[in-house]
């Protein structure tokens, strides 16, 4: 069937035309609407969903009003799905997150779970199910997506919500923009300068972000560690709006192509150093500093090395809460090592995110590792936001 310029199997027409139900068709007609606008020609399967927009401080009443009704009327989860942190500690040990977003938040979690998608609140959802090259996935969460199209060389748009919602139900998405390798032609060769740490990391991945249009654009990546990697890319699509930075080496080929013209871009260490005194305050101890790190949530290693890296110090500073996110699923996992952080003063928290959420304080200063973290803590809260690397934030606001 045709509906308009966009082609739909008999099983989409099905689903469209209420075979499937209301919320499927409703659902249907979203994809298709939104696909008809993107110029796509047809739908294509899609092996992994991610949600966003999960988390009840920014959705409120509305949102779970959304999700409530789609579920009554039979909304179903067709695909694997994973879904995004939430505005909630779920694992209620860190004591750092208010209160007042709890009841809402424990009612959009009960949605979801009842249309089937699986429990993770993580926005590392490819250290859940990791996506394979030139797979078609529909994910929301900025830095994931740029993480699967980059490093992992899957196909997805950079999808709101209520879109990943309609896909989770149906199982497909609009054929248009980066899953076809015709739009995945790279066009700029950036020269970076070198990269020690996630912070600096972090740093290049802003400036290219607020600077840098191009897209996509092609890095020299090679020697840098996995957190790099994952705080560059979640840094380019916070500040500009990144889906695909092509990593040299790395990137699998065959899922993008290269421009003959390329245009030359050469980011040198001062330019890199002037940019972080604009964007990054100095760290001081002058009133309530907030230290915080897993913004993406941290991989199972990063949390192990960081752990080994913490016991190795007393106790964290007064007047300092230093305050981790990982997966929900890590706080069973490592429950013991989490445990000999609680003793040496280390909030740890599961499936929240802060940016999204209430804390109980309000910081005079927070550090972190991540450019994503200091775009909107500062952007969102307006928060003071200074940028250090993991090991530097422990060895900052621990003592020995
Ligand atoms: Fe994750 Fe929140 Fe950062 S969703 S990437 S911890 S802004």
């Amino acid at each position: 069937m045709w509906c308009n310029r966009l082609y739909l199997t008999r099983e989409e027409e099905a689903m469209y035309n209420g075979e499937y139900g209301e919320a499927t068709a409703l659902a249907m007609k979203i994809i298709v609407k939104v696909g008809e606008v993107m110029g796509a020609e047809k739908l294509v399967k899609v092996k992994h969903v991610h949600v966003s927009g999960v988390s009840y401080y920014n959705i409120r009443e509305p949102g779970l009003l959304f999700l409530k009704k789609i579920v009554e009327e039979g909304a179903i989860a067709r695909t694997y799905t994973t879904v995004n942190p939430s505005s909630i500690d779920l694992c209620g040990c860190s004591g750092l997150f208010s209160r007042e977003l709890v009841n809402g938040q424990y009612m959009i979690n009960r949605v979801l779970e009842k249309m089937g998608v699986k429990p993770v609140y993580t926005c590392v959802p490819y250290l859940v199910r990791t996506p394979s090259p030139g797979e078609h996935l529909a994910w929301g969460e900025s830095n994931a997506i740029a993480m699967a199209n980059s490093f992992y060389g899957a196909f997805t748009n950079r999808e709101g919500g209520p879109l990943t919602i309609a896909s989770a139900i149906t199982g497909r998405t609009y054929y248009s923009g980066l899953h076809l390798i015709d739009n995945r032609v790279v066009e700029a060769i950036i020269t970076p300068p070198k990269i020690v740490d996630e912070a600096l990391a972090s740093l290049l991945g802003l400036y290219i972000g607020e600077y840098i249009d191009v897209k996509p654009m092609i890095v020299d990546a090679w020697k840098w560690s996995f957190l790099s990697i994952k705080e560059f890319l979640a840094s380019t699509a916070a500040s500009g709006s990144h889906a695909l930075v092509v990593l040299d080496k790395i990137t699998p080929p065959n899922t993008y192509r290269v421009s003959s013209s390329l245009e030359k871009i050469s980011i040198d260490e001062k330019e890199l150093r002037l940019y972080k005194e604009r964007v990054s305050e100095a760290i001081d101890f002058k009133g309530y500093v907030l230290a915080y790190i897993g913004c993406p949530h941290t991989s199972y290693l990063e949390l192990k090395e960081l752990i080994d890296y913490i016991l190795s110090h007393k106790r964290v500073r007064d007047n300092v809460d230093l305050l981790i996110t990982i997966p929900l699923h890590y706080t069973s996992l490592l429950s013991d090592e989490i445990k000999y952080l609680v003793d040496k003063g280390v909030r740890v928290a599961g499936g929240v995110c802060p940016i999204v959420s209430l804390l109980n304080k309000k910081p005079d200063l927070v550090i972190t590792n991540s450019g994503k973290a200091l775009f909107y803590l500062r952007k969102l809260h307006g928060f003071r936001v200074a940028i250090a690397s993991a090991k530097d934030i422990v060895r900052e606001v621990m003592l020995n």
